[in-house]
């Protein structure tokens, strides 16, 4: 097992070369890897022809998965086409069609091109996220990845005072909104109950490191004991600090390649691509957080 820094001067994005996944993968090397993610917060596998089991099955290796509810999409779940142990965030049907531009599915899944860290909507979020490229966008489609604890190092010393016991709600009503999606109208009022706001903190530390970082996500409407329109303000500046260039790894997709993220520590966003002509399959497996936060 090689590892190759995307930059010799940070700790930011590794590449991990000389791994078959489809071969299955050592309890020693997992543990390596598990480190490399808690160290660079992206880490990507070039190569990596694999089958959905064999994505899985390698997932399982670093936790329990989490499976995509009926808290996480507006999709029916008889309209799924891959197993429950998938998040599809791809842009094709089950009829392997590409999604009509008024889809409501594909509106849902725009949500995507805004800055996010996934799952932070749930009690319990996401900890890392595996995604698989079977077929890239000619054009387009690329990834980014912004790195939060660098973000919250440059931070000023005013700024890292206010947000140390910020609370904030996340929920996947908020992100919509920013869209345009108002999933109020557009979904019954069971339905919208399961998108009811979560509590996180505004920063984290990650115990393995011992790095603090910003918790931030397009998913946060609203600051605990603030109003909403500040919260915004607030939130909406904090968000174009944490994302400066300085802060972001592009991944450009190749086919085969595995990317895994840590969502405590970086947010990641997809770029635009011609979704209603092109098909671009991207299969995610997530591992559940260990803990509430809150
Ligand atoms: C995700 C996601 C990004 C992409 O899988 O969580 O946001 O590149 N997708 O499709
Ligand atoms: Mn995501």
């Amino acid at each position: 097992m090689k590892i190759i820094p995307n930059n010799k001067n940070s700790d930011f994005v590794c590449f991990i070369e000389g791994l078959d996944i489809s071969e299955g993968i050592s309890l020693s090397d997992s543990n390596k890897i598990d480190k490399l993610i808690n160290k660079y917060a992206v880490v990507v596998f070039r190569d990596q022809l694999i089958t959905d089991e064999q994505q899985i099955e390698f997932t399982e290796l670093f936790g329990k998965i989490e499976k995509p509810g009926n808290n996480s999409s507006v999709q029916k779940s008889t309209d799924r086409r891959l197993t429950s142990k998938m998040a599809d965030v791809s842009n094709i049907t089950k009829s392997s069609t590409v999604y009509d531009r008024n889809d409501p599915t594909r509106i849902f899944n725009l949500g995507n091109r805004l800055w996010h860290s996934d799952s932070s909507f749930k009690k319990i979020p996401a900890k890392y996220s595996l995604l698989s490229a079977r077929t890239v966008a000619k054009k387009g489609g690329n990834t980014e990845f912004a790195d939060m604890r660098a973000a919250y190092d440059k931070l000023d010393k005013n700024s890292k005072s206010i947000i140390k016991d910020m609370v904030c709600e996340h929920s996947l009503i908020y992100s919509r909104q920013r869209l345009g999606f108002d999933m109020k109208t557009e979904l019954s009022d069971r339905e919208y109950k399961n998108f009811s706001p979560v509590l996180q903190p505004l920063v984290r530390i990650i115990p393995m490191t011992k790095r603090k970082l910003i918790y931030l996500s397009s998913h946060i409407g609203k600051i605990r004991g603030w109003l909403r329109e500040d919260s915004m303000c607030f939130i909406n500046d904090l968000m174009e600090h944490a994302t400066a260039k300085k802060f972001v790894y592009i991944h450009k997709w190749k086919i085969n390649d595995l990317v895994i993220w840590d969502n405590r520590q970086v947010m990641h966003r997809v770029r635009h691509f011609d979704d209603t002509k092109e098909y671009r399959d991207m299969r995610r497996t997530t591992i559940l957080g260990e803990e509430k936060l809150i």
